[in-house]
């Protein structure tokens, strides 16, 4: 398919607004627009927060490289790096883990996806908490930065606990607070899987929830900055970065993986079903990606790691370390394709036991802090998203 399709701009006049007087003026006569099906490569947002920077192979974060955020820092750090532009001092940060674990969800929300079908899906169950938790914040319609960035913490912590407890409700078991005791990864884990936790499985945990963070620009936090453009407030924009984020070619591929490994069930299997899947010209979720498509998503060589790591501390899942590794080696042999985040999560938070409706929703609780940061950065600097179609309809016809 051809990707840009350059065309003529009409012969619409351009409005300027100068002391109150309109001015018409005829567009510059050079000036064509291009069109990029799915926005591939066009520059849609200034950002301080985060760069993708494909040719250094570096996910910048406020500056500061991923991987070693992930490898050296904490949940709240990044938190309070992505809110403040700053990596927080230990009081910073304390009183970010204290706002993030000492938040309540009104129990009303728990009312309310208590009476919704648990066979709904655990996003749109997620999605509906989301828009209610507005009808519990006095300030909810407040698109003001500074309004925002204050309730950020608390927000962040709401939406954990929401989605910790999300599969307990659905099983009808009461929701389980956080403790200011521990952080918000250990509360988090610790009321996913209601057992002792590990160290060990603790911080593979908050690894991924630091991996999940932030990520540019991708369909959920474009979704929210479009609707925070309009200044409507950061519940709708995050409800609308929900629903994104459910789809499966975007944050919906990691539950989908885990589905793929457990039907292939070894090896083997998996090889088989792969070549199956190709040959038939299905995707395989959990590889490609739109800006990294021919290289590896550096966040997936790091929760290899991660995988790694879990499964010697707790001595077994060696099984999906080398079913992991074969399904990549097939990819890149087979399509030149390398695995995302989201196929190095699954068996991650397989092995920690969290149930698998769940891994989309802690994909979407962990990039929280991030959509945060961009609805705010969308409200400092504001210019309404309202772009222009390549027309290919008729024209001319008569009632
Ligand atoms: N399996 C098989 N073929 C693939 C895959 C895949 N996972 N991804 C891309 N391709 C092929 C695709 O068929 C196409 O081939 P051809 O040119 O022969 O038609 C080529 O690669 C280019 O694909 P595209 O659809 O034009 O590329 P895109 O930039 O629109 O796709 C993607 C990006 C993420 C939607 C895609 O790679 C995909 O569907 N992956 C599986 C879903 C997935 O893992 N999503 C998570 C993305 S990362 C985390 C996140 O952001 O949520």
């Amino acid at each position: 398919m051809k990707r840009f399709l350059p065309f003529s701009a009409s012969d619409e006049s351009h409005l300027f607004l100068t002391s109150g007087l309109a001015l018409y003026l005829p567009r510059p006569m050079n000036e064509t627009k291009s069109y990029s099906p799915g926005l591939e490569g066009v520059i849609a947002a200034e950002t301080s927060l985060s760069f993708l920077d494909t040719e250094q192979e570096e996910i910048v974060i406020r500056g500061y490289d991923l991987l070693a955020l992930i490898r050296q820092k904490g949940y709240s750090d990044v938190v309070g790096l992505l809110l403040d532009g700053e990596l927080p001092a230990p009081q910073r940060r304390a009183e970010i883990e204290t706002e993030m674990t000492k938040a309540e969800v009104p129990p009303r929300v728990y009312e309310i996806l208590k009476l919704l079908p648990s066979q709904m899906h655990a996003m749109d169950r997620l999605r509906t908490a989301v828009s209610a938790l507005a009808g519990f914040d006095p300030e909810a319609n407040s698109a003001d930065p500074a309004s925002e960035k204050n309730r950020a913490p608390r927000v962040i912590g709401q939406i954990a606990q929401i989605v910790a407890n999300l599969h307990h409700i659905a099983q009808g078991s009461s929701p389980e607070r956080f403790s200011p005791e521990y952080s918000l990864a250990e509360n988090f884990l610790r009321v996913l899987v209601r057992r002792p936790v590990s160290a060990a499985e603790v911080r593979a945990f908050e690894q991924s929830l630091i991996a999940y963070s932030e990520h540019e620009l991708p369909n959920s936090t474009f979704a929210a900055r479009v609707v925070a453009s309009t200044l409507s407030d950061m519940y709708g924009a995050l409800t609308a970065a929900v629903a994104s984020l459910k789809g499966p070619l975007h944050g919906g591929a990691n539950e989908a993986v885990m589905y793929m490994l457990l039907e292939a069930k070894n090896s083997q299997g998996l090889e088989a079903l792969i070549r199956q899947k190709l040959a038939k010209k299905e995707r395989i979720m959990g590889f490609g990606h739109r800006v990294y498509m021919r290289r590896m998503d550096p966040r997936a060589q790091l929760l290899k790691e991660v995988l790694q790591n879990l499964v010697q501390a707790a001595g077994r899942g060696q099984e999906y370390v080398e079913m992991c590794q074969v399904g990549e080696d097939i990819m890149r042999t087979e399509k030149g394709l390398y695995p995302n985040l989201d196929y190095y999560a699954a068996p991650v938070y397989y092995l920690l036991g969290i149930p698998i409706e769940l891994y989309t929703p802690i994909f979407f609780a962990a990039r929280t802090v991030g959509l945060l940061a961009h609805i705010i950065e969308q409200h400092s600097e504001n210019r309404l998203y309202r772009p222009r179609v390549l027309y290919k309809g008729p024209r001319g016809k008569k009632i």
